[in-house]
């Protein structure tokens, strides 16, 4: 069994045995990267720069290959995801009422960009799509919570819940 490569904490890491075995169950199969690429980032949260190497040895594809459908589609991650994923819409009537104020506070709070993680690893900031609660815009969400008329005054008592 391999060692944990994420943290160095040096416990044992069964998700490389089930990596390795994933790829087994894919490899004679045509169009294998995307479904193992999946089942990647299901194992380990996100695609880390070591399982890709794995994946173009195993699969016997360039590497360049596999980091160009890695980055090529918006679902797979090449970084890892904070503890708690926060979303500004974008959408019309919250970009019409200050999202981007809201993003630029939390960007300023945060110390990161928009699809960044903080050092400590609690947060991730994304901007959305709609989400379907235009009525509240500029809208906000932290995991499963949604945050109505979020002002950037707002911003810092909204993340401290979480910290
Ligand atoms: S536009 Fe933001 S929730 Fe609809």
């Amino acid at each position: 069994m391999a060692t944990c490569k994420c943290c160095g904490c040096g416990q044992q890491d069964d998700r490389y045995d089930k990596l390795n075995q994933l790829i087994d169950k894919y490899k004679e199969k045509k169009g294998a990267l995307i479904p193992v690429l999946h089942g990647a980032q299901e194992l380990f949260g996100y695609l880390p720069e070591d399982v890709l190497e794995t994946i173009a040895r195993k699969l016997q594809v360039p590497l360049a290959e596999v980091y160009g459908v890695a980055t090529f589609y918006s679902f797979f991650n090449l970084k890892p995801k904070g503890k708690h994923l926060i979303g500004v819409s974008l959408g019309t009537a919250c970009y019409v009422r200050g999202a981007q104020d809201v993003v630029d506070e939390l960007k300023k709070q945060l110390n990161i960009d928009v699809n960044e993680t903080t050092e400590d690893g609690n947060f991730t900031l994304a901007l959305t799509r709609c989400v379907g609660a235009c009525g509240l815009a500029p809208v906000m969400t932290i995991d499963d919570d949604v945050y109505g008329r979020v002002t950037p005054e707002k911003v810092k008592d909204i993340l401290k819940k979480y910290q």
